[in-house]
């Protein structure tokens, strides 16, 4: 049941900019959810355009295993940028991808919309949305067709703080409803550490493992949970950013 993703030994690099992963090797077994984390511009939605087929290793693999006959059939990507077909309104471009022979897509995509909390404008074009608003549209794209593979780029970015948790808390459900394999990019700590249950730290450019963390915590988590506050310390540790003591009197 479900798909793992085995990464081995994955490099890639592009004229122009160098080597962008070195050496990636990491096993996202089937049914977990895992965030990864990086500075920007270190790789991080290559290696998502990688897992999609859309473009090749330069040297290692990514095998999938268990149930999908290929990668087309398992992944679901939610992109950076939301890709919504303009001339589509928001019911159909949900509903586009939506495998007709699967019963119900009306109440599908409606479910979907009330999920995302986009139900009072499933009759907009894209030009009229917000950045969220075309985010949200977007995810529930993605999760049209209940992928084995979740793929999320970043899919929270253009979201005010509390709707982002609110989509937070939604997508924990349906995760925990339906526990596909998901990948997500986040350069949001707290939120990778709310929803996974492994944070990969990536290096600066070329990328490479820095830090796995395991995140023991069930769900759905308390956001004030303190061990996820000290798992916080060593991802920021591990991207490089040092906590300054508190001096006082440095006139600061
Ligand atoms: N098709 C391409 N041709 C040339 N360079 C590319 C291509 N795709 C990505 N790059 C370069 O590879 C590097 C990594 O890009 P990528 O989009 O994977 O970064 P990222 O980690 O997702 O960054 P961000 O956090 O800003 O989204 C960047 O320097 C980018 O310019
Ligand atoms: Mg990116």
């Amino acid at each position: 049941m479900g798909t793992t993703l085995i990464f081995e030994h994955v490099s890639k690099g592009f004229p122009g900019c160098g080597p962008v992963l070195d050496n990636f090797g990491v096993t996202v077994p089937s049914g977990s959810f895992v965030s990864l984390v990086g500075p920007t511009a270190c790789g991080k939605s290559t290696l998502l355009r990688l897992i999609l087929g859309l473009d090749q290793p330069d040297a290692g693999q990514i095998r999938f295993e268990g149930d999908g006959a290929g990668r087309a059939d398992v992944c679901a990507i939610a992109f950076q940028e939301p890709r919504l077909l303009p001339w589509l309104t928001v019911h159909d471009n949900v509903g586009l991808v939506l495998d007709r022979r699967s019963g119900d897509c009306a109440g599908r995509i409606k479910a979907l919309l009330d999920l995302v909390g986009l139900a009072e404008f499933r009759d907009a074009f894209p030009k009229v949305l917000s950045g969220g608003m075309a985010q949200r549209a977007s995810l529930a794209r993605a999760l049209a067709n209940e992928p084995d593979v979740l793929l999320l780029d970043e899919p929270f970015s253009a979201v005010d703080a509390l709707t982002r948790m609110r989509l937070q808390d939604a997508l924990i459900r349906i995760y925990m409803a339906r526990p596909q394999t998901t990948i997500m990019v986040t350069h949001d700590i707290d939120e990778a550490l709310f929803t996974s249950q492994q944070v990969i730290v990536l290096s600066t450019r070329p990328a490479h493992i820095v830090d796995i963390v395991d995140v023991k915590a069930g769900y759905p988590r308390d956001r004030t949970d303190s061990n996820l506050f000290s798992m916080k310390a060593r991802i920021l540790r591990g991207l490089g950013v040092v906590a300054l003591d508190h001096q006082d009197g440095d006139g600061i």
